[in-house]
């Protein structure tokens, strides 16, 4: 067959395959979510998430050991305090869970980054993310209180804070008041595209964190919807946002590949809870090969345009990335 371009040319030898692979994937862009709740000797698994655990503070530290041990470098916190409020008062208490947690994992573990999730969903009684005014939630009145969680977080040692909210303004909020406090240099990463999303349903058991009654359209994003992740995206990099994180990462693959072509900022992908569950579920059943998925779907989210990815699987892909998976 006379043929000049032959494409198998560079598939037959593996060394060559490596040489001209397009996505390659690199450890340091990995951030590993972590729960955080109150008690003591709590190591409990979230029932729907298999191999995720809850932890409180004195148990964190094996799971930090862990995870520094895989060569993951950062971590992303979330809390689940004691008891619940209309005001979320756990969310910025000196002696919150979070707060607590970080104390003790910088003393800890100095190396590792430490990014905490700003909402304040797992705090209020009624489980939304923001102050309620009858039955709606509050835009206004919720950002003094996102603002003044993000300032806590961050005199408790946090690294760099992430609002989970989509208040309207909570990142030009957050950065005001942090830059009156001292704080210019501490990034806010932005949850600017975050679609109101049924794969968070694990995650929500996990935080204790499904709201008592209605759901969250009237602040996440619609799924249909993709002008409006340039407009999230272009707002909150007004507002001061340092990085963009879309969220979920699989089902959203080509929203994380615009808001990547249109923006000059570093963007995180967050591959959520319901896409972890459903691996892990296929997986446990023996119908796919975890390892092959986990790599194939990572590369996916990288090939789309993500720098950054959060995942439950980080520990795993860690590995998976160093042997050039
Ligand atoms: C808090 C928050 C949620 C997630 C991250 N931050 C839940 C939600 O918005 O309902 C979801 C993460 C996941 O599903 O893994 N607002
Ligand atoms: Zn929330």
């Amino acid at each position: 067959m006379d043929q000049l371009q032959r494409p198998r040319r560079l598939r037959y030898d593996p060394r060559l395959r490596n040489m001209v692979r397009e996505t390659r994937m690199n450890k340091s862009s990995l951030i590993y979510p972590l729960f955080v709740q109150e008690g003591n000797n709590i190591t409990q698994e979230i029932s729907a998430m298999p191999g995720q655990f809850r932890y409180s503070v004195d148990t964190l530290p094996y799971e930090l050991e862990r995870v520094a041990k895989a060569g993951v470098s950062s971590v992303m916190l979330f809390g689940i305090p004691e008891k619940k409020d209309e005001l979320a008062s756990g969310a910025w208490a000196e002696d919150g869970i979070v707060q607590k947690a970080l104390k003790m994992a910088k003393q800890e573990f100095p190396n590792l980054y430490y990014i905490t999730d700003v909402c304040l969903c797992e705090y209020t009684s009624h489980g939304h993310c923001g102050m309620l005014c009858g039955h709606e939630v509050d835009n206004d009145a919720t950002l003094p209180v996102l603002a003044k969680t993000a300032l806590s977080h961050v005199q408790a040692g946090s690294d760099m804070v992430a609002p989970s909210d989509m208040m309207d303004g909570r990142v030009s909020a957050i950065r005001t008041l942090l830059d009156k406090n001292g704080f210019s240099s501490i990034p806010i990463l932005s949850y600017a595209v975050k679609y109101s999303s049924s794969f968070y349903g694990p995650f929500r058991t996990a935080a204790d964190s499904a709201p008592s009654f209605g759901d969250r359209k009237s602040y996440q994003m619609d799924y249909h919807n993709k002008k409006e992740a340039i407009k999230e995206a272009q707002l909150d990099l007004e507002e001061g946002a340092d990085l963009l994180m879309v969220k979920p990462a699989l089902s959203y693959l080509d929203v994380i590949q615009t808001v990547e072509q249109k923006f000059d900022v570093p963007v995180a992908a967050y591959s959520v809870s319901g896409e972890y569950a459903m691996i892990k579920a296929a997986a446990q059943k023996g119908w796919i090969d975890e390892a092959s998925i986990v790599c194939e779907t990572a590369a996916s989210i990288y090939r789309a345009g993500a720098d950054i990815l959060l995942t439950y699987y980080a520990k795993e892909l860690a590995q998976y990335m160093a042997e050039g998976r």
